[in-house]
């Protein structure tokens, strides 16, 4: 053997003993031929114990379904998605997260064997799952409190400031009452004053939960939101409904009302359109809502979670709502080509 050879073998030798990372390799029978410490830890087996086990021992069926793919697609030359997720049963009978680079043995254009490098991904994951369920109870927290707050503007705040409207209302418009013309006129300032706040008010409450929702569901709701966007700022707003419309549950409707809103919030603050178009198909086992807009359009972060970080929680807060009715958001921008948000979910 050439001396380089040799050394090139010793420092593999080092890699493979001392990586971080569990590292196997099996013949094509699935006969482990070496493993490294890594690998022992990964799988609680010594490494003694490992050689000559067949890697069938450490997966379900499940996955074993998946290794079969992966051997197919190598010795075909198909390409595949690398690094690749696995789960592995451990000796202690638990199960791992394993992150996997798998690549074909070849000595003397030969296939010998199969090598597998795998992360241990356990702990990442089960932390990733635990923020998603904790940002979605906050989701759900904050529509249970949101509720509260709509319902007590409605029924405490306003109800209050209608009363005092009438009396001033009373006040000013009966002939019984005796008033200098300037105490009328500042009366009547008031009720006007109290007006304008019940309005805004109202306006709040609908903001934080819309009854139309509640009372005429989705369609409604979005129609609503829509003739808005007509009103208040001039933009071209089109609702269609396809497909045969079924009804939906109270949760789903409220969730995809929130991306609805938060899409059209967006459109009517960044994009500059002129039109929006607010399509909802139902299909036999899924409901699509599509919002696009005209405007100018924008360069999307590689992850919407990036945008979180710096405090911008739109399209993040869209994508858990997503995740919450195991749905799928899509988003698709580009500069100077408008903006279109697409949720589906199953039914
Ligand atoms: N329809 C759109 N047209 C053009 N740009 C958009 C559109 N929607 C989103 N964006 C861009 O994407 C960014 C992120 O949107 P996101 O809704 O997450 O945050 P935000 O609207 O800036 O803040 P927040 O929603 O938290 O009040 C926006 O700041 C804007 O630059
Ligand atoms: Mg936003």
């Amino acid at each position: 053997m050439k001396p380089e050879f040799k050394l090139a073998e010793q420092h593999y030798r080092y890699l493979f003993e001392n990586a971080n990372d569990a590292i196997w390799v099996h013949d094509m029978a699935g006969n482990i031929l070496a493993a490294n410490k890594a690998c022992g830890n990964l799988t609680g087996y010594t490494q003694e114990e490992l050689v000559g086990t067949n890697v069938k021992q450490f997966l379900t069926r499940e996955f074993l379904q998946l290794a079969r793919e992966v051997r197919r697609k190598l010795l075909s030359g198909e390409s595949f998605q690398q690094p690749y997720e696995q789960r592995l049963v451990r000796k202690d009978g638990g199960t791992r997260i394993a992150e996997m680079v798998t690549s074909l043995v070849i000595v003397d254009e030969e296939m010998t064997g199969v090598q597998h490098i795998a992360r241990d991904v356990t702990e990442e994951r089960k932390l990733q799952q635990d923020t998603r369920i904790y940002s979605q109870l906050c989701i759900r927290a904050q529509e249970r409190e949101r509720e509260r707050i709509a319902l007590e503007l409605h029924d405490d705040v306003t109800q209050g400031l209608l009363l005092l409207s009438q009396r001033l209302d009373m006040m000013t418009s009966s002939p019984r009452t005796k008033l200098s013309k300037s105490l009328q006129e500042k009366l009547g300032e008031l009720h006007s004053l109290t007006n304008e706040a019940i309005a805004g008010l109202r306006r709040c409450a609908q903001d934080l939960r819309p009854r139309i929702l509640d009372d005429l569901g989705l369609i409604a709701a979005l129609e609503w939101m829509a003739d808005d966007l007509v009103k208040d700022q001039g933009i071209g707003a089109h609702v269609e409904v396809l497909g045969t419309e079924h009804s939906l549950p109270n949760e789903v409707q409220l969730l995809l009302f929130r991306i609805a809103q938060e899409a059209l919030n967006n459109m009517r603050r960044h994009a500059e359109a002129s039109n929006v178009w607010i399509t909802i198909q139902f299909g036999s086992d899924k409901v699509t809502l599509t919002l696009r807009d005209n405007g100018k359009g924008f360069k999307l972060p590689e992850k919407v979670e990036d945008l979180a970080r710096i405090g911008k929680l739109g399209l993040a807060g869209m994508q858990e709502r997503a995740l919450l009715m195991r749905g799928e958001l899509t988003l698709d921008s580009e500069p100077g080509k408008g903006t279109t948000v697409s949720v589906e979910v199953p039914t």
